[in-house]
């Protein structure tokens, strides 16, 4: 009974979606119609919505102003960190932006221009990349928490015209100073970008100017502010940069019309939100959930958003969320389980939650991650609130798996599982081969193609990775890189990562980008880095080196080094802290190191030795070390999985 009208919509979304997101696409207010929403491109790609024409800046400022609320709030800033609440206008949002695109118009920035964005948790983030839709420009935004070489391989790979960014952000006990990072970055770029704004936050940070440089504020004074460019829907909105299993990240293209469809699709459907609620999102503009719902979609939906600057601890305390929360009276919220991990960790019988009025909040949505047990139960408890678990990707855009709460009934929530696809997604669970898994088998978790509006048509630059990464592995289907198994009601169950991707603190990080920063070191022969379980992080990176055989250096002297290095390169984000040294890795006959072994030992979970493997002593020489060097945690987890 429950399912009925989920059962009808998805089945329809499925096997009708000509129609079903021509449907949801008249929800948006468009320049010109798309005739049609799915098409081919050049390449044989899926394209939603060609022919139509809009502006994302338009639907997220204008048209509501247009419909008589331009005085109502669009955000909200709280910063914990600078003792800030500001709350902006729809109106006022507007001005704003539309004078920033002004003035980044009279540094020639046109449509289809590229625009890096380095920016901390502060409105002129979301006005910086709002004003680059607005002229139809493409912004790339990359989290602050990576360091200069990771901006600098985004400034290569995207060559902006220009780089927005900040003098400073605030990390709970530290000013972390931008401007002369952008300049370190830029140094070691090929590509020189044309200019570079920058606000001054006046908190102290050191600001070298640079000759490109333009000051934020003196430029908002002078500049005129624009009308919004027409843009096709095909046209790309953004590129955001995510790890992938190699060095280089890869760029995600996001189009505008599939894109805003689907934004204002999901915050109805998925999140069960109304316009003018206030709805946050407790994540960074740098990372996707940022994008889709500190930003996009609830300006285009018409919500009031919350753009955060602080942590769920520390900032000061760990009541901040639920201050938060009350304070503005936030409906729906999102954050990462690790942010909830921490609460609980300072404040575990959630004493907090009973000082502030909750009333308002009807759901906390989590992902990012895999969403413990425990995390979930405790959250449910103390919250009193639906919990929901929900899955998706960078690549997405928006959430794949869900417990859809714009449905009148939900689905009963399973611990350990996201729930079912959300309208658009076919997901299916897929073997080696191809074939389809039985039910609690686990194995590929793939969606058939097309996949809906909103997720990615490409990746920018590269179309040959991605055929390569997503969509030569299963003929027909999109590979998400995640493993998972459908249980007998069709609940989707993700067990994690399969390839060398990992989580930490909701952070998407690629191993093998740090195991080349570990193997420059200059006495390592060889390194692997695999993802080890963490109490409040999820994961966390663990490097085990093999020194060469002239190396004199100490353990702790090479951690240091290591992780002073994979810190400089990569940035703090990467949290890599434990470097292990051992005799040997243990590899397959043909070379590979066994990392999912190595893993399963670190974890302390049962394994089984590979037939392949070239010398199994060696796995119980890796045991023996991490029973030396890891001593507590290792003991600990092997207690647990005992
Ligand atoms: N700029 C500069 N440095 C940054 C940064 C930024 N924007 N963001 C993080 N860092 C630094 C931190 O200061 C820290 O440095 P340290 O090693 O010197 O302490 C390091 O990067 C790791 O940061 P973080 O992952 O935030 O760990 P933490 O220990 O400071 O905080 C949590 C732990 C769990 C509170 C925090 O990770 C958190 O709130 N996670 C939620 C994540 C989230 O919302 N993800 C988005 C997906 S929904
Ligand atoms: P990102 O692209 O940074 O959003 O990271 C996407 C990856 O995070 C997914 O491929 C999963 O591995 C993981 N992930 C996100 N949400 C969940 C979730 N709810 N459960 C399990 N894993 C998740």
């Amino acid at each position: 009974m429950e399912k009925i009208m989920y059962d009808r919509e998805f089945n329809r979304s499925i096997k009708d979606p000509e129609n079903f997101w021509m449907e949801q696409a008249a929800n948006i207010s468009w320049f010109q119609k798309p005739q049609r929403a799915l098409t081919k491109d050049e390449n044989g790609f899926y394209r939603w919505f060609k022919g139509g024409k809009l502006n994302t800046s338009y639907l997220a400022l204008d048209a509501h102003i247009e419909n008589g609320r331009g005085e109502e709030i669009a955000f909200i800033y709280d910063s914990p960190v600078t003792q800030t609440i500001e709350k902006i206008t729809y109106l006022d949002l507007r001005d704003r932006v539309s004078r920033l695109a002004g003035g980044m118009k009279r540094l020639g920035i046109e449509k289809g221009d590229t625009v890096i964005i380095y920016m901390p948790m502060i409105p002129q983030a979301v006005i910086s990349m709002l004003a680059c839709a607005r002229l139809g420009a493409i912004h790339s935004v990359v989290f602050g928490g990576f360091a200069p070489h990771e901006l600098a391989i985004r400034i290569d790979d995207a060559k902006p015209k220009l780089i927005i960014t900040a003098t400073s952000g605030i990390e709970v006990d530290r000013i972390i100073p931008y401007k002369p990072m952008v300049d370190e970055a830029i140094g070691l770029a090929a590509h020189k970008p044309e200019h570079v704004i920058v606000y001054n936050r006046r908190l102290g940070a050191a600001r070298p100017d640079g000759e490109n440089d333009i000051d934020y504020s003196t430029l908002m004074k002078i500049a005129d502010p624009v009308r919004c460019t027409e843009v096709d829907a095909t046209d790309p909105l953004y590129i955001l940069y995510t790890s992938g299993t190699t060095g280089k990240p890869k760029g995600i293209i996001r189009d505008n019309g599939g894109h805003a469809v689907a934004m204002y699709y999901s915050m109805k459907n998925v999140y069960g939100i109304n316009p003018r609620e206030v709805f946050w999102a407790a994540s960074d503009v740098g990372w996707v959930v940022g994008h889709s719902y500190i930003v996009y979609a609830s300006l285009i939906y018409g919500c009031t958003t919350v753009l955060f600057e602080g942590k769920p601890v520390r900032t000061p305390d760990a009541s901040t969320f639920w201050r938060v929360v009350s304070d503005h009276n936030v409906k729906v919220m999102f954050t990462a389980p690790t942010a909830i991990r921490a609460i609980k960790k300072e404040d575990p019988q959630g004493s907090f939650i009973g000082q502030f009025d909750m009333s308002g909040l009807r759901y906390l949505f989590l992902a990012g991650e895999r969403c413990d047990v425990s995390t979930l139960k405790w959250a449910e408890g103390k919250l009193k609130v639906p919990v929901i678990d929900h899955w998706w990707q960078t690549e997405s855009g928006w959430p794949i798996v869900a417990n859809m709460m714009g449905f009148k009934e939900h689905f009963k929530v399973k611990p350990g599982s996201a729930t079912k696809p959300v309208c658009g997604y076919d997901v299916q669970i897929l073997r080696a081969d191809g074939t389809a898994a039985d039910k609690g088998e686990e194995g590929y978790v793939a969606i058939k193609l097309p996949l809906p509006p909103g997720t990615l048509p490409n990746l920018w630059g590269d179309t040959n990775r991605f055929v390569k990464g997503y969509l030569d592995k299963f003929d027909g289907y999109y590979f998400s890189g995640d493993g998972g198994y459908l249980d007998e009601d069709g609940y989707v169950f993700i067990t994690g990562r399969v390839d060398d991707i990992i989580n930490v603190a909701g952070h998407r990080l690629s191993t093998a980008e740090m195991e080349e920063v570990v193997a420059k070191h200059p006495d390592v022969a060889e390194c692997c880095v695999v993802g080890i379980e963490d109490d409040l992080k999820g994961q966390i990176p663990l490097a085990i080196t093999v020194l060469k055989a002239d190396a004199d250096i100490e353990s702790f002297q090479l951690q240091a080094e290591v992780v002073a290095d994979v810190r400089k390169e990569i940035g703090p984000v990467a949290s890599l802290k434990k470097v292990l040294v051992a005799e040997r890795l243990p590899k397959t006959r043909s070379g590979k190191i066994l990392r999912k072994v190595i893993r399963a030992i670190a974890d302390g979970k049962p394994y089984t030795t590979p037939s392949t493997i070239d010398d199994p002593v060696i796995l119980q020489e890796i045991h023996d070390l991490f029973e030396e060097q890891m001593v507590g945690s290792f003991e600990q987890k092997a207690k647990q999985s005992s």
